[in-house]
């Protein structure tokens, strides 16, 4: 079987039903649209990253407050750039593991959650004709 295919479906399908759970659709109604940015609402934040991480939440400010080094000249695109040390072949925890743990670790105390429905969407797009899945990226906006 195709694998990325295979990958697509299988994470279209978590994606949805990550969404749909907070919902309440328990007992089957239909009616309840849930948000889901790009499909069923306008998406605030198409290049990811960087069209969230602006004003006090820019990731230069963020980082530095993390005692990451500086990587300026290191990085043009983001979330793209991060995995050349962020990947097993830079060494690393894989950036995926980086950006979920940044926003989901703290669960239901994490601002990402509360202030911005914590949506995969906001960093993942679903192509609503072949039901892809890819990462929305942008340029380093600092
Ligand atoms: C030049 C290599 C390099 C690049 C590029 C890089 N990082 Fe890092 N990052 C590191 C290293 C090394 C650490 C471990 C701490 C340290 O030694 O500075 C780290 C640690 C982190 C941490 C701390 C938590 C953890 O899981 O280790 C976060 C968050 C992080 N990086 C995010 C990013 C993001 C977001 C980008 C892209 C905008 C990025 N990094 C680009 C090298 C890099
Ligand atoms: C829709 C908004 C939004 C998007 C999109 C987003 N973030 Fe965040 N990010 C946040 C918020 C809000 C926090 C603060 C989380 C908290 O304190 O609970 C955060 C925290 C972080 C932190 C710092 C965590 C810490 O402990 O200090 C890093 C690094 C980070 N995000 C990187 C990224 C990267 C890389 C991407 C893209 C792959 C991304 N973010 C996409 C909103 C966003
Ligand atoms: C803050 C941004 C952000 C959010 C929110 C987010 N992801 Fe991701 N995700 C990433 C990044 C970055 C990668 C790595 C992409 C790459 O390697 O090119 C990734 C990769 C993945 C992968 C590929 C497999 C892997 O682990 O490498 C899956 C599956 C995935 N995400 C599922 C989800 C699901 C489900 C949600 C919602 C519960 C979610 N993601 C929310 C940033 C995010």
């Amino acid at each position: 079987m195709n694998k990325r295919f295979a990958t697509a479906i299988g994470m279209t399908a978590m994606l949805a039903s990550m969404q749909l759970a907070p919902a309440g659709t328990a007992g089957g109604a239909e009616t309840d649209v849930p948000e889901l940015p790009g499909i069923t609402s306008p998406d605030p934040y198409p290049e990811g990253c960087v069209s969230c991480h602006k004003g006090p939440l820019l990731l230069k400010t963020m980082l530095a407050a993390l005692k990451h080094r500086n990587i300026d000249a290191k990085v043009a695109v983001i979330p793209n750039d991060c995995k050349t040390c962020h990947s097993e072949e830079g060494g690393m925890d894989p950036m995926s593991n980086v950006a979920h743990s940044m926003h989901y670790a703290s669960g239901s105390k994490s601002d990402f959650v509360t202030r911005y429905n914590g949506s995969c969407l906001n960093c993942h797009q679903v192509a609503t004709g072949n039901g892809e899945v890819t990462m929305k990226s942008g340029k380093r906006n600092w």
